[in-house]
């Protein structure tokens, strides 16, 4: 089984939505079975019977959408797909497709059973896409020789294959795309108990001795997202080897975080800025998502896919028809006194 991740780099901070340089060794953090994978039981626990099957039919496995927020291990999950069903795994991205030509080329290369990982499969373009729709449902390609009258159709059989595509926007995908995938898994943001055993499975392979009140303060204050534990338990594990004796204890991972202003329950300062926004300039809302991106100085995109689901889920921040809304409990969390406004049931104001 080979494994080919090609991934982009940038410069981002500890809650960034992109791979960062120092996440290219998450390899080594990443778990190679479904056994060593934490978390996500429903998304494992079906997977693992579509696997069975398939391996016991002797087929590939039928096409898996991989959905959710960024950073929750929609690549490794991917990866462990692979490793489960003895295939090789190739990997890349619908921006990395620029033309049919290039799918063509992936597809044909392919052996029998092998995987396809398209991350952000929701940036594919229209005509790329054309060529999966056949690839996926007939594992044939229509090609067009020539141009003009004399263009001719011929029909190249490809070899049985799984398409694992991910994405963190569903809603994108057009529908003939999205009907064509057999299986599809929404993955969830991870309980802090979940995030607990990551850390302390991550710091075992880092050779980093770590406290469980150490392990929990990462878990708790990671947004519910393994990547960024693993970000945080790199940087916490500096401050341990400099400020400490190399055990990240709870006040070690307390200090190094406030340090790396990552409150108490993992706001960054986009999370409060954004908060703050809403509350200061619209009172507390409804505000539309791009006038809310325009005033902090943020992509939309990012405001919805990596910080979004974590205030919601923490409900600090309601969607409504009228636009984004903060509540009592992110007004409380921020010290801030709600003026003139009655708290609703769900912790929702109205004036
Ligand atoms: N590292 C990143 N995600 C993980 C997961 N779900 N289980 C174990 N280790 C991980």
């Amino acid at each position: 089984m080979s494994i080919d991740f090609g991934t982009d780099i940038y410069e981002e901070p500890i809650v960034a939505k992109t791979f960062l340089q120092e996440d290219a060794q998450e390899g080594s953090l990443r778990p190679k079975t479904l056994r060593e994978y934490i978390g996500q039981e429903k998304a494992k626990g079906n997977l693992a019977v579509f696997i069975e099957a398939a391996k016991r039919r002797g087929e590939s496995l039928d096409h898996v959408l991989l959905h959710g927020p960024p950073g929750l291990g929609k690549t490794t999950l991917a990866g462990i797909i692979a490793q489960e069903m003895g295939v090789n795994i190739r990997i890349t991205s619908g921006p990395a497709i620029e033309k049919a030509g290039d799918l063509a080329a992936l597809l044909t290369n392919l052996n029998e059973n092998d995987i396809l990982f398209v991350d952000e499969i929701h940036r594919l373009n229209r005509a790329v896409e054309e060529i999966l729709y056949p690839a996926m449902e007939d594992y044939a390609i229509d090609i067009i020789i020539g141009k003009g009258p004399s263009a001719n159709s011929i029909r190249l059989d490809l070899p049985h294959f799984t398409l694992i595509g991910a994405t963190t926007r569903s809603g994108q995908l057009s529908a003939p795309l999205r009907d064509r995938f057999g299986v599809t898994l929404r993955l969830e943001l991870y309980t802090p108990e979940e995030l607990c055993e990551i850390v302390t499975r991550s710091a075992g392979i880092l050779n980093v001795e770590i406290e469980p009140e150490g392990a929990m303060e990462i878990a708790k204050r990671s947004r519910g997202t393994p990547r960024i534990a693993n970000r945080m338990l790199r940087r916490v594990r500096d401050f341990a080897e400099v400020r400490a004796n190399g055990v990240i204890t709870r006040p070690v991972a307390d200090e190094a975080l406030r340090a790396l202003e990552i409150d108490r329950l993992g706001l960054d300062p986009i999370d409060r800025r954004m908060l703050r926004a809403v509350i200061e300039n619209y009172g507390g809302g409804p505000v539309g998502l791009e006038t809310l991106a325009a005033t902090i100085g943020e992509e939309a995109v990012t405001l919805e896919d990596v910080y979004e689901p974590y205030l919601m889920q923490l409900g600090f921040l309601t969607r409504t028809p009228r636009g984004r809304c903060v509540t009592k409990k992110a007004y409380d969390h921020l010290g801030i006194a709600v003026q003139g406004a009655l708290a609703g049931e769900n912790g929702q104001l109205s004036f």
